[in-house]
């Protein structure tokens, strides 16, 4: 059966990074219907909307989406993008693998940690206000529900994936009410799992042991603030933000794809972006949908090219976007 998954390049190089990911997807075997939606600056120049209807719309018809990087205006400007969609369709768990691919040029090559970000509230809710002429308030959100939503997420994916440990990022010793009641959280679900370890830490402790030591956490359970930071700094230890990808889920099975990060304005139009942005998405993708076979030999191919070398700019290389892709295909088990 045709699998229909919607494809969102987004702003910037997304377009043609995209379009490497899925010539490669489809050398390796596997045929997907791509409906391919709009986001991001040209979104709204053309449509009015950044995140338009019928994409949100698309994404929740077919349960898979894979989306690139959409540009979210700092200051002024429309809501991002991106937590519109997470708004819309309630994508509450955010999955951030931080893992060493073979071959990227890296800090360490033995990170294997897993940010399971809550992803509808904290400061993320977006409420801020004037109280005065200069005195701005802005407000961080916790519910009991969406504590407990995340951290059993976070204990059932450790089960699921056969992780031996949970830990929790908090700021409970300042923020003892928002931060309290999500610990707290912790402590009593974390009953539940007798074979899952937990424990906690504060986030900025956290911080610095990931960059010391990040082989010591497996499993780590945040806010949506405190995810976002950890999820990026993680994606420095391991490569960078072209060497790692996300997923968003809902409760309804909807599961979005993504290039975490970023937009990069000078690389458009020149045809040297990495196309991994999309490619590791795009891994993790196959994977959900079974196609097992056809995520190991573009995983295998890719990093033989890494390891010899074959790389774009951005990694040390001299490939373009689609000769890089040349290189991975030419590398595919045959037949
Ligand atoms: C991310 C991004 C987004 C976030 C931005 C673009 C709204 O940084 O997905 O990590 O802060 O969540
Ligand atoms: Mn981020």
């Amino acid at each position: 059966m045709l699998r229909t998954v919607t494809l969102i390049p987004g702003d910037s190089v997304g377009a043609e990074t995209a379009s490497a990911m899925r010539r490669l997807v489809r050398a390796a075997g596997v045929d997907i219907s791509w409906e391919e939606m709009p986001a991001g600056v040209d979104a709204y120049e053309r449509l009015g909307s950044p995140m338009p209807a019928e994409t949100i719309e698309s994404v929740r018809r077919n349960g898979y989406a894979i989306k690139g990087r959409i540009m979210t205006p700092v200051g002024e400007g429309y809501e991002s993008p991106n937590l519109t969609l997470r708004k819309a369709l309630n994508l509450f768990a955010g999955v951030r693998p931080l893992r060493h691919f073979p071959g990227v040029p890296s800090r360490y090559q033995d990170v294997d940690v897993v940010v399971i970000r809550e992803s509808t509230e904290d400061v993320y809710a977006g409420i801020e206000h004037r109280v005065y002429p200069g005195v701005i308030q802005g407000l961080r959100v916790t519910t009991r529900t969406a504590c407990e939503r995340i951290v059993r997420f976070a204990f059932e994916y450790a089960r699921r994936n056969g992780r031996a440990k949970v830990t929790l990022v908090h700021k409970a010793n300042i923020l003892k009410m928002s931060d309290g009641l999500f610990l707290r959280v912790g402590h009593e679900l974390s009953a539940s799992y007798p074979d899952i370890a937990f424990d906690a830490i504060i986030a900025d402790n956290a911080c610095m042991q990931m960059v010391r030591n990040p082989t010591r956490f497996d499993v780590l359970v945040c806010q949506n603030l405190f995810g976002d930071l950890l999820s990026d700094l993680g994606a420095g230890l391991v490569g960078g933000i072209a060497a790692v990808w996300g997923s968003m889920r809902n409760d309804q099975g909807t599961v979005v794809f993504e290039a975490i990060h970023g937009i990069a304005p000078s690389l458009e139009g020149k045809g040297i972006a990495n196309p991994m942005t999309f490619i590791m998405p795009a891994l993790a993708l196959l994977r959900e949908l079974g196609e097992i076979d056809a995520a190991r030999n573009i995983s295998q191919a890719m990093g033989d090219c890494l390891l010899a070398g074959v790389s774009t700019p951005d990694f040390g290389g001299s490939e373009t976007t689609e000769s890089f892709v040349d290189a991975v295909i030419a590398r595919l088990p045959k037949g």
